[in-house]
């Protein structure tokens, strides 16, 4: 046994991890080329060492991370950049292709300032961070992602409000816990449900707390030229003061951006230790996100969404007619199917498998105890007869399984 292992005891917990079904490791995944062996067909198919599957388990919702255009500018990226940038932005990581996406970005939100992380988790973490550096009270939505939780945890003056409550949450407000913020994301990410946006946002202005939004699900999935859930909801980005998307999920890329009011982002700057101490991501990323959010403004991003909504309308069909006791509400491209406890979980996951699918098999603590479920994404590079097979499949492994679980119960009764 080596030392840290010894020491530790880290066999036992991983032993009792996998006793109770949630031991968790990563698998090889490679990309499956067209039938026409090209790029262009997004992340519908996936390759493991058992096999090739139909991938229902991707946030690249636009089918974009593999798009022929993305990709030259990603070559032509590196050869004017080279591959890394090789140090922290504040020293000499920012090159004018950083600055170029930055006022992009500044442009889609309307915000004063844009700053660039190379991953969502860091760019909330820092967020978080940094109200905690001002004292400011954390309201969080239950749900929110588990970047923010994290770190909200350490604060002495959070909140965390029942999922999506706002009755819950302005309790809170008018018990006078300001000045504080209101953190919730545009699009839970495990249960694809949209946060009430336009009532925090009257919350906001009642108590002149602050509403910080991340929206790593519907920054470029959502609203008029895919610029995300504030302007799906409300029209505009005006009344959410600072704005969190990724580019590692519709944008098909990898990193993040935190854009907001000029003073604060300045105040980030100088304080976020994930900023200053960290290697700006590289500039052939940036360059490939630029053209990515030209795809995603213009007509083929109009395209992507639309073929998205249709296969998004067909399957929830199909699902209220074969399992509509397992799907919550979703309008989105996130799609719950609650199973319940992890057993079961895994074994709908291995069945689907059998069947050539994969779709993110979600066990507590991501999700509540007793809610285990298998997350379902749907992209624009589905077709519809991928869902229709999905729907079909999963209803009969679902359906054969309760049976199961039933027969038993009365056996052993
Ligand atoms: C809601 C939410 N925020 C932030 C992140 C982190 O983003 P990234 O994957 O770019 O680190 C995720 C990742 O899945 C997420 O679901």
């Amino acid at each position: 046994m080596t030392l840290v292992n010894r020491v530790f005891g880290i066999t036992a917990l991983l032993n009792e991890r996998k006793k109770k079904g949630l031991f968790r490791e990563c698998q090889i995944c490679a990309r499956v080329p067209g039938p026409d062996g090209g790029h262009g067909h997004g992340s519908r198919e996936l390759r493991t060492a058992s096999g090739t599957f139909l991938n229902f388990a991707s946030n690249d919702y636009l089918g974009l991370t593999d798009h022929p255009e993305i990709l030259e500018a990603l070559r032509e990226g590196i050869a004017e950049y080279g591959a890394g940038t090789g140090s922290s932005p504040l020293v000499t990581g920012l090159t004018p292709a950083h600055e170029e996406l930055s006022e992009r970005l500044r442009d889609i939100t309307g915000k004063e300032a844009v700053l660039l992380f190379s991953t969502g988790f860091a760019a909330n973490q820092a967020l978080i961070k940094a109200f905690m550096a001002l004292k400011a009270g954390i309201c969080l939505d239950r749900l929110a992602h588990a970047s923010m939780q994290d770190l909200a945890f350490y604060s002495r003056n959070l909140f965390r409000f029942r999922h999506n409550d706002t009755d819950h949450l302005e309790r809170h407000l008018i018990a006078g816990n300001s000045p504080g913020i209101i953190v919730t994301e545009g699009v839970f990410s495990m249960d694809g449900d949209l946060a009430p946006l336009k009532r925090l946002q009257e919350l906001r202005e009642k108590f002149r707390t602050p509403l910080i939004l991340d929206d790593a699900h519907g920054f470029g999935v959502h609203g008029p030229r895919g610029h995300g859930t504030p302007a799906l909801v409300c029209g505009s980005f005006e009344n959410t003061d600072i704005y969190m998307g990724t580019l590692s999920k519709a944008v098909g890329l990898s990193g993040a951006f935190i854009a907001g009011e000029r003073e604060f982002l300045s105040f980030m700057t100088n304080t976020s230790r994930e900023y200053i101490y960290s290697t700006m991501a590289p500039a052939f990323l940036a360059r490939g996100a630029l053209k990515s959010l030209n795809i995603i403004e213009g007509s083929e991003g109009e395209e992507r969404r639309g073929h998205l909504a249709t296969l998004i309308r067909r399957f929830r069909a199909n699902m209220a007619e074969l399992l509509p006791e397992y799907c919550p509400e979703s309008e989105t491209a996130i799609q719950p199917v609650i199973i319940g406890n992890t057993e079961n979980l895994a074994r709908v996951a291995a069945e689907l498998r059998r069947e050539g699918i994969i779709a993110g098999a979600i066990r507590p603590p991501t999700v509540p105890e007793g809610t285990a479920r298998l997350r379902i994404t749907l992209t624009a590079a589905h077709r519809e007869q991928d869902t229709d097979f999905l729907a079909e499949k999963l209803s009969g492994i679902v359906r054969m399984i309760r049976n199961k679980t039933s027969a038993n119960t009365e056996n052993t009764a």
